[in-house]
């Protein structure tokens, strides 16, 4: 695509240009649009850039290791993997409140970030994978009350805090430049074509408290769902596909014996910048044919239900 290949050498020289001779730092998130603009910025300014990969233990299954393995080994971009699961996950055991729960993760992850720049000897400049509906959806409409419906969790507030300016190259760009800009720059097909996934994790997937056993049980469930899935064919179709897990037991049978167990509520949606959304019409046999899967191969549910709530009056994320 010769578009984003003019924009790429576009960005390179300007990242250049404002980056002159400084040292960067980029928290990746795991997710595309943190990956694009680290592999960006490293067409630009080569080991000038350090990543830092706060893991928060929220991630779905074996994705850690993927983020590292892809940044390490493919790209060699030089990358600080934190492993913070332990202090995640024990800030946010007995909080149940979705406000809270995004606070505490986002407070965490500022502290942790901020700790591990400083064990780098400091940055003069964050790069962040902010793209233009970030950059909207953030200014509210003039005069009009502002509301928050979730507050965000991304390195947002870091900047000001850390006295470092802001390098931003996806900032002109929509979710699906941003992943045309990563197929130009060779990020893998598998890794740019991959749902969006929330800064707070699995967190905002299990409504109520979190424990690493619930935890465990939602990442088992949400591959199973996602394998399904993917070879169904639909992956592509959907904007978003997951697993919660909710803080509800119901009872069931199972062989002559009575369960008492977790309910799992799968969601899809299609839509094209996040804002707003449609639930995706599955077929109902394959509804069926996953539940039954969820259920047969996951301990701890044994109830699979369909989100059929579109945005708005739904947000994408139950929490
Ligand atoms: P909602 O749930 O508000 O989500 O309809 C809209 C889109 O934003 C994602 N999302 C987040 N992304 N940090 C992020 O980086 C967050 O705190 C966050 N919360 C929601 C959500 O997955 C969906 O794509």
């Amino acid at each position: 695509n010769w578009t984003m290949a003019a924009y790429r050498e576009k960005m390179v020289e300007k990242i250049r240009e404002q980056v002159g001779t400084g040292k960067v730092i980029c928290g990746l998130s795991g997710g595309v649009d943190s990956s694009v603009a680290a592999v960006l910025i490293h067409e630009a300014i080569g080991d000038q850039l350090t990543c830092i990969y706060v893991d928060h233990g929220l991630m779905r299954l074996n994705e850690s290791e993927q983020v590292v393995t892809m940044f390490r080994d493919q790209f060699n971009i030089p990358l600080v993997h934190v492993d913070a699961e332990k202090l995640f996950i024990g800030e946010l055991e007995g909080q149940s409140d979705p406000e809270t729960k995004r606070k505490i993760i986002g407070r965490l992850f500022i502290e942790v970030f901020e700790e591990e720049a400083k064990k780098l000897g400091g940055a003069d400049f964050l790069a962040q994978g902010t793209l233009y509906p970030d950059v909207i959806e953030s200014v509210s409409f003039s005069g009009g009350p502002s509301v928050t419906i979730k507050s965000h969790h991304n390195v947002g507030g870091l900047p000001e805090r850390m006295n470092m300016q802001l390098v931003e190259p996806l900032r002109e760009l929509f979710k699906d430049e941003v992943r045309a800009l990563g197929r130009e720059l060779g990020i893998p097909e598998s890794f740019i074509g991959r749902h969006p996934f929330p800064g707070p994790g699995l967190a905002i997937r299990c409504p109520g408290g979190i424990t690493p056993e619930k935890l465990d049980i939602l990442r088992q469930a949400d591959a199973i769902y996602l394998d399904e899935i993917r070879k169904s064919g639909q992956y592509d179709k959907i904007w978003q596909a997951f697993a919660v897990l909710l803080p509800v037991q119901t009872v069931g049978v199972m062989g002559d014996g009575r369960t008492y167990e977790f309910v799992c509520a799968l969601r899809a949606v299609t839509s094209v910048d996040g804002m707003t959304a449609d639930f995706y019409q599955f077929d109902m046999n394959f509804l069926g044919k996953t539940a039954t899967r969820i259920i047969n191969e996951v301990r701890g549910i044994n109830r699979v239900v369909y989100d059929v709530t579109s945005k708005p009056p739904g947000t994408i994320e139950w929490e």
